[in-house]
């Protein structure tokens, strides 16, 4: 066999994977299609529950986290002017990390590095086959030449887009899909917060998100079209729109400025089953989306490493297959329950176009109950810090 352990992608899924493998003496090789730097330019999630913060930590790759991460102890979901506070510290004993996924990302690398592990760029035109034989095979394209690997397992780590998913025969999968009819358009600024916290702002005019990565540096995204595209909003267009959209005290303290990245991402709900298929395991974006509302989709890639790599460390250790058997099953328990609470808070914060005047009014009782019971905050705070592994 040429490596252990094959892993198509070098997102965080791939790289955290890679780094938890080799520390247990697992050799891997790392494919990704494309540059370095075009990894580390993707500005996605910015929300760590504590099992990743911990996952990061145990890994080795916890120190920049720890000393530069902001540990939030709650949050705020809002409807109008009206702002609910949800203090996960004290319904749940638990915080969560703001730590923005190309830090974590950047870690990683910087990891893979210094343990010296293979991760190849500008790899294309993956096949993965021999899935049910001895050993597994991957082929692919880089710097002009065709290669294959050997290996026992491949570790699906491609992102929505990849070719892991679509190795599985068509007639082997299920899939479960919702599409939502609309996109969240994000800027990054180089201005103070709005407030110490997050906000989740539920408006007449639509949903605002106010998030940051530090101290000076904020994450905004407002409800859009899926019709938009980027161009349509100038950063004057996107500040007013946010201005309205956020209670009138966070409004009275908003600091606007240049944007330094601004995009729309669509929102989806997204399922394969199952999640393994002979020496195959699906982690990550490969096999499932969320829609961003509660923060999910990195650290759901997170806990898919935690059960995937505590099954290869079985079976390339101790020879025990239990692990990869029942890999599937594991971690779609975990996803669904994840899957459940995105769709929810989604539901609960976004204005669906053509929607009724009693949708409206849903969403309202919904924070209204939210606001008055501690049950519904409890639910809410263990949901959002992170469902246990
Ligand atoms: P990815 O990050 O997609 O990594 C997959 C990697 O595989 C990529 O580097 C890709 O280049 C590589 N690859 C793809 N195909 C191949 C191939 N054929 N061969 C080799 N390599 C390949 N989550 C949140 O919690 N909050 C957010 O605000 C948020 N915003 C997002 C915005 C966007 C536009 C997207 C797409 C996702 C967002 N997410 C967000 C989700 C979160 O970023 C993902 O859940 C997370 O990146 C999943 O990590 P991953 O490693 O599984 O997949
Ligand atoms: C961020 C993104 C989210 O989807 C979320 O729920 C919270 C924060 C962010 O990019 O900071």
């Amino acid at each position: 066999m040429d490596t252990q352990v094959v892993i198509i992608g070098g997102g965080p899924s791939g790289l955290l994977l890679s780094q938890v493998l080799n520390r247990a003496g697992i050799a891997t090789v790392v494919l990704e299609r494309s540059s370095r730097a075009h990894v580390l330019s993707r500005i996605r999630a910015g929300v760590l529950e504590w099992g990743s913060v911990e996952l990061l930590r145990e890994a080795g790759i916890g120190a920049r986290m720890d000393a530069q991460g902001l540990p939030h102890d709650g949050t705020y979901l809002t409807d109008g002017d009206r702002m609910v506070h949800i203090d996960f510290k004290a319904l749940t004993g638990r915080r969560v990390m703001i730590y923005g996924q190309t830090e974590v990302t950047e870690d990683l690398y910087a990891a893979q590095d210094a343990m010296g592990t293979t991760v190849l760029h500008g790899v294309e035109d993956v096949v993965i086959e021999d899935l049910d034989a001895a050993q597994a095979s991957v082929s692919f394209t880089v710097e002009g030449a065709r290669r294959t690997l050997t290996c026992a397992y491949v570790a699906g780590c491609d992102g929505f887009h990849g070719v892991s998913r679509k190795t599985i025969p068509e007639a082997k999968r299920q899939e479960f899909e919702r599409v939502y009819p609309f996109g969240w358009l994000g800027i990054l600024s180089r201005t103070p917060p709005v407030h110490d916290e997050l906000i989740y702002a539920n408006s007449e005019h639509g949903f605002a998100l106010a998030s940051m990565r530090n101290p000076n540096l904020v994450r905004y995204y407002v409800q859009v079209p899926l019709s938009d595209k980027v161009e349509d909003w100038s950063d004057d267009r996107f500040w007013t729109e946010f201005k309205r959209r956020i209670p009138a005290q966070a409004a009275a303290a908003l600091v606007t400025g240049p944007s330094i990245e601004k995009s729309i991402a669509p929102l989806r709900s997204f399922v394969s089953e199952p999640l393994r298929w002979g020496r195959l395991l699906l982690l990550g974006d490969a096999a499932h989306i969320v829609p961003p509302t509660g923060a999910k989709g990195l650290n759901l890639a997170f806990s898919d490493v935690h059960y995937a790599s505590e099954a290869l460390i079985a079976a390339l250790t101790h020879g025990s297959t239990a692990g990869i058997d029942g890999y599937s099953a594991r971690a779609l328990q975990r996803i669904w329950k994840a899957m459940r609470f995105s769709w929810q808070m989604t539901t609960m914060l976004h204005q669906f176009e053509g929607e009724d005047s009693f949708a409206a009014q849903m969403r309202r009782a919904t924070l209204a109950h939210l606001a008055d019971s501690e049950t519904a905050q409890k639910d809410l705070a263990e949901n959002y810090i992170g469902l246990p592994y």
